[in-house]
């Protein structure tokens, strides 16, 4: 990882306070991050994103004790935090009254969606602009996700400042639970297996209904698409590119393998960026393997799913 440059984190603060957009590095992925009090700033986000409105943004913290001035945390919510923070973990949470944060980050709900990065640069960041920032991913709305400067300089025609602190290390979004009573409810499936939390807090972790009343808004199915199409087959054709995982037949065309060794932490912090390259290519379909739905693997193949959707 990229040590973080003080003069740098001390500059995209200032312009972070001043209410202008600033995309910087978290261990899952690149966001785009703006104060989460000021509502034009915020706006500046979906503007620049062409982000639908009704979509909430998560808000990321410097700490626990920060993000408890923004909701309010049952005992349970409190030893999620505890037990991943910081980490990729965002939680849904009743909004605290006096909150302060400008209601178009949470897209008018009553709740919001909170996480404490587990990142030097971003840390940093929180720390030096003193403000909880809001920050989707930094790429324009329905593409892939970013998980290097380069790719949300490229993704925003470098209008963007981007402060860059190498390639992320999770490479898939965080996961997002709410909390229901004593259930814990996943939203989005992310960077933190099911497994992991369920092993550490001894509490089944559900999965969240089709039609369920409590949602991510952002969950759209056709999202994190690449350029390509995408079909999900064992083989490609001739013609098409190949992202493979594991071992795998010799194949000519363009290709990736997103863990040779069939590691599912490896895989995830490769597949945005080898979706980025076979695109960049220029593949117009791109074979993807299956992958194992265990473990970091329904985050995986909740992204391919979705990539490889119809286009709406
Ligand atoms: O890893 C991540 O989570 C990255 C990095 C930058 O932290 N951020 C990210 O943000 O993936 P974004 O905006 O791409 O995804 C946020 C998701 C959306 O699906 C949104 O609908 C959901 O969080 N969300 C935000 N607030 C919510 C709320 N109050 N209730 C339900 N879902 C919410
Ligand atoms: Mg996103």
């Amino acid at each position: 990882m990229t040590a973080p440059d003080p003069k740098a984190i001390h500059d995209a603060a200032a312009l972070l306070r001043a209410g202008q957009p600033v995309a910087f590095p978290t261990e899952t992925v690149y966001g785009l991050g703006a104060d989460a009090t000021n509502p034009d700033a915020v706006l500046a986000i979906y503007e620049t994103k062409g982000r639908p409105r009704f979509n909430p943004l998560i808000v990321h913290c410097a700490d626990l004790a920060v993000a408890e001035t923004l909701a309010t945390f049952s005992p349970l919510a409190r030893r999620l935090a505890e037990s991943f923070w910081p980490g990729p973990l965002s939680l849904v949470l009743p909004l605290r009254p006096g909150h302060g944060l400008a209601d178009i980050a949470t897209a008018g709900l009553d709740t919001v969606a909170l996480r404490v990065p587990d990142h030097a640069v971003a840390l940093d960041l929180l720390r030096a602009t003193g403000r909880p920032l809001a920050a989707p991913s930094a790429n324009p709305s329905g593409k892939l996700s970013p998980t290097t400067a380069d790719q949300v300089r490229r993704g925003f025609g470098g209008i963007v400042p981007v402060l860059d602190g190498g390639p992320c290390r999770s490479g898939v979004e965080s996961t997002i639970v709410t909390i229901a009573g004593d259930r814990i409810i996943q939203l989005r499936a992310g960077a933190l297996s099911r497994e992991e939390i369920e092993a550490r807090l001894g509490i089944a972790v559900e999965q969240v209904a089709e039609n369920a009343e409590i949602s991510a808004p952002g969950m759209l199915l056709s999202h994190y698409a690449p350029n390509a199409h995408m079909r999900l087959d064992t083989a490609p054709r001739p013609g098409e590119a190949f992202l493979a995982f594991g071992a795998i037949p010799a194949f000519d065309g363009p290709m990736r393998n997103l863990s040779e060794s069939a590691d599912l932490h490896e895989a995830a912090r490769n597949l945005f960026s080898m979706l980025h390259e076979l695109d960049a290519l220029g593949a117009t379909t791109i074979a993807v393997s299956p992958i194992p739905e265990t473990g970091l693997g329904e985050a995986i193949n909740d992204r391919l799913r979705r990539a490889a959707a119809p286009r709406g």
